[in-house]
């Protein structure tokens, strides 16, 4: 028995006993690097993170490359991919042009992503909440006629970056629109990482008795350092998919000095302490956060991470 075996040993956390990761590295990771990253970088990322065991990723997005340079190579980097059975690539679809473009490519999901803020839907996506919803209604419509999984997010669900505070009450309408539009899943996301554990907690419970908690998704950045404990109390509640960045790339163009999503590594040793099932392998995910901290010539954002290839660099 190892230690953190004999840590779990006679506990029952009452928590969830398998959690679904999605990687959104790839994606949320790379999208405001202001130095291209090569396609063929891109494509190695995805095909390493799924080689240790990650199962949905989020591995291209279909936004106008005026505002999203870093993402202009989404098709490509689809078309490049190996992919794997059982594994679900999605793709970031704000419009038609972009939903046809994530068919062509052959995306598993896509995702629609609003806003709980007004003044965030209007930076991010150039439109107001309610016209952001006429927007999305065909693209979920086509979605769901082609056979795609449907995911939505809402940026801004714990603070905005413009507008500073946001009520639960704006949260819960928003899962209620895109509940009404036929989403599969629903991100609950803290784009600027502002949340703490008792509002993360109500906000989950209140979008709970709106739509399935089996099917509501954490996306936490991690810029207050708040992320590993808002998600541990996501879990106290029975929150069961969890989003992370492979190294803690990232933050969103429209966040100023967002900071990257939760590390997959940090969040790996996490559940594995918990007891906590992913089917992810945390020493190669480890291997890869070192790998492309490397390619981007960035310090590695994962604590667990770096102090692991400490370890190795000891032993
Ligand atoms: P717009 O300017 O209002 O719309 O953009 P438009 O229809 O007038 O199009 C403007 C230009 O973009 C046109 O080109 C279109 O052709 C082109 P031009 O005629 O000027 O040459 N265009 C496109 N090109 C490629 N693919 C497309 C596409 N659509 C239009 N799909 C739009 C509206 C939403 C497109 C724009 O505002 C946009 O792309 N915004 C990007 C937003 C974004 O990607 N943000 C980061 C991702 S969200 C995020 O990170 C948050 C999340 O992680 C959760 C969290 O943490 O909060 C998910
Ligand atoms: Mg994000």
């Amino acid at each position: 028995m190892n230690q953190q075996e004999s840590w779990r040993e006679g506990m029952d956390s009452g928590l969830p006993k398998r959690v679904h990761l999605v990687e959104v590295g790839p994606r949320d990771g790379l999208q405001a690097e202001s130095t291209f990253i090569p396609t063929d970088t891109k494509i190695e990322l995805v095909n390493r993170l799924v080689g240790a065991g990650v199962r949905r990723i989020e591995a291209a997005s279909f936004v106008s490359p005026k505002w999203i340079p870093q993402m202009a190579d989404g098709a490509a980097v689809m078309a490049g991919i190996d992919r794997e059975a059982g594994v679900s690539y999605a793709a970031l679809t704000p419009n038609m042009r972009g939903l046809e473009a994530a068919i062509e490519s052959k995306a598993d999901e896509v995702v629609i992503f609003g806003a709980a803020s007004e003044a965030f839907s209007l930076r991010n996506i150039n439109c107001s909440i309610t016209e952001s919803i006429e927007r999305f209604s065909p693209v979920a419509r086509m979605a769901k006629t082609a056979g795609l999984r449907l995911r939505a997010s809402i940026s801004c669900s714990f603070g905005c970056p413009y507008q500073g505070p946001v009520s639960v009450d704006a949260v819960v309408d928003m899962v209620r629109r895109f509940r009404d539009l036929g989403c599969d899943e629903i991100d609950i996301a803290d784009t600027i990482g502002v949340g703490t554990v008792h509002q993360v907690q109500r906000v989950v419970q209140a979008a709970s008795r709106e739509f399935p908690l089996a099917s509501l998704a954490g996306h936490f950045h991690d810029t207050y350092g708040q992320a590993l404990a808002n998600i541990v109390g996501a879990l106290q509640v029975g929150m069961s998919i969890f989003h992370a960045s492979v190294g803690g790339l990232g933050g969103c163009p429209y966040a100023k000095g967002a900071t990257g999503n939760v590390a997959t590594e940090d969040l790996l040793y996490l559940l594995d302490g918990l007891g906590i099932e992913t089917g992810i392998d945390l020493d190669a995910v480890v291997s890869i956060g070192d790998w492309v901290s490397q390619q981007m010539s960035r310090e590695n954002g994962a604590r667990a991470g770096k102090a692991l290839i400490a370890r190795r660099a000891r032993n």
